[in-house]
């Protein structure tokens, strides 16, 4: 057997680890593992690499992807799903991991459907697929915001400063809610629920005359005001999805005009989002590594890795991809319960 395996949409920490896992099972197999660089990119390309166990034995703590990544989308060039049909013909793979969000595990079952077997596995810090309790990289992503956050918070203390912070998340506000419970934000804003700038202005007003200067304002980039409407610089990705990221520094603006009290950005966006991988993600990397050989080996093509409470389990690749998760009704009562 020969397998392939490819990483698409934005890093996240364990996607090596997911690599290191696959070589290992696979070589238990006697099978070859090639590497398919730069996602979609790479395949439309043939940009391959052999992988081995010495190529990949150390890397279970190494954050980013050794296999590189990209946002190329094969359905926005010249015959790209017959390209990557023709690629692994010629480069005689019996199957293909795809390592991915929504958009990568989107292409991958319209390759499915093409007749490519592929197998996939969910990635994503955002933690916003549908089919699976947990995506790698979530758990990092929110263990570093939480770091990032406890400093904020004595720096902001000191001062009496309100600090907003940003962290990704475009539709679904995964990261912000848990940065911001684990961390005691005063405040967490998530795209789930739009908002007013002037109710964040009067509860800020509201701490500063209890005497509480500091406040940490916990906010997701894709969070949108109920009343009004914030562009960004109009670039789209190949999948349409706008580049984020302002919301923070205009909510800011907008409570130190309205309160005259020292108001900070901090944006945290891709720094959460590198780096090393918690142990958590470690271990569901690798887990779910193992599991995607083992789905190629029983040849259940066309489904994708997920966790469902502690076991993982193969779900529907084309239904997993099409459902994004939103934070459920609980999480978010509890950030309510916590604003203070
Ligand atoms: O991978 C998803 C994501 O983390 C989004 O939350 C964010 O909007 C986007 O990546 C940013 O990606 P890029 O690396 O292209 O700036």
């Amino acid at each position: 057997m020969k397998i392939a395996i490819l990483n698409g949409g934005g890093d996240c920490a364990g996607l090596n680890a997911v690599t290191r896992a696959v070589v290992l099972r696979a070589e238990n197999y006697g099978w070859e593992v090639l590497g398919i660089r730069y996602g979609w990119d790479g395949f439309l390309r043939s940009d391959v690499i052999g992988l081995s166990f010495e190529q990949v034995e150390n890397l279970v703590g190494v954050g980013g992807t050794i296999l590189k990544s990209s946002r190329t989308n094969p359905a926005k060039r010249p015959d790209g799903f017959n390209t990557i049909i023709e690629n692994s013909k010629k480069l005689e793979l019996d199957a293909v991991i795809c390592v991915g969000g929504d958009d990568t595990l989107g292409v991958a079952a319209e390759l499915y459907k093409r007749g490519l077997k592929v197998v996939g596995v969910p990635k994503t810090m955002d933690n916003d697929l549908s089919s699976t309790d947990y995506t790698f990289g979530f758990d990092s992503a929110v263990n570093e915001a939480v770091h990032a956050i406890d400093n904020l918070r004595t720096t902001a203390e000191s001062h009496d400063r309100v600090f907003v912070v940003e962290v990704m998340g475009r539709e679904a506000g995964w990261v912000a809610a848990y940065a911001g419970i684990a961390s005691g934000a005063t405040l967490t804003i998530v795209p789930e629920e739009p908002f007013e700038v002037e109710k964040v202005v009067s509860f800020v007003k509201e701490r500063i005359g209890r005497g509480h200067g500091a406040t940490i304002i916990v906010i997701s980039e894709g969070a949108t005001l109920s009343n009004a409407r914030i562009d960004n610089d109009g670039k789209l990705d190949e999948f349409g999805h706008p580049r984020l990221g302002g919301i923070a520094q205009y909510l800011a603006e907008q409570i130190e005009r309205a309160t005259k009290h020292d108001t900070r950005v901090a944006v945290l966006g891709h720094v959460i989002r590198g780096g090393s991988p918690s142990a958590f993600d470690r271990v569901l990397s690798t887990r779910f590594g193992i599991a995607a050989v083992e789905l190629v080996r029983e040849g259940k093509f066309g489904t994708m890795t997920s966790l469902r409470g502690t076991k993982i389990v193969p779900v529907s690749l084309e239904e997993s991809a099409s459902k994004q998760r939103l934070l459920d009704p609980e999480i978010l009562l509890t950030m309510k319960i916590l604003s203070h």
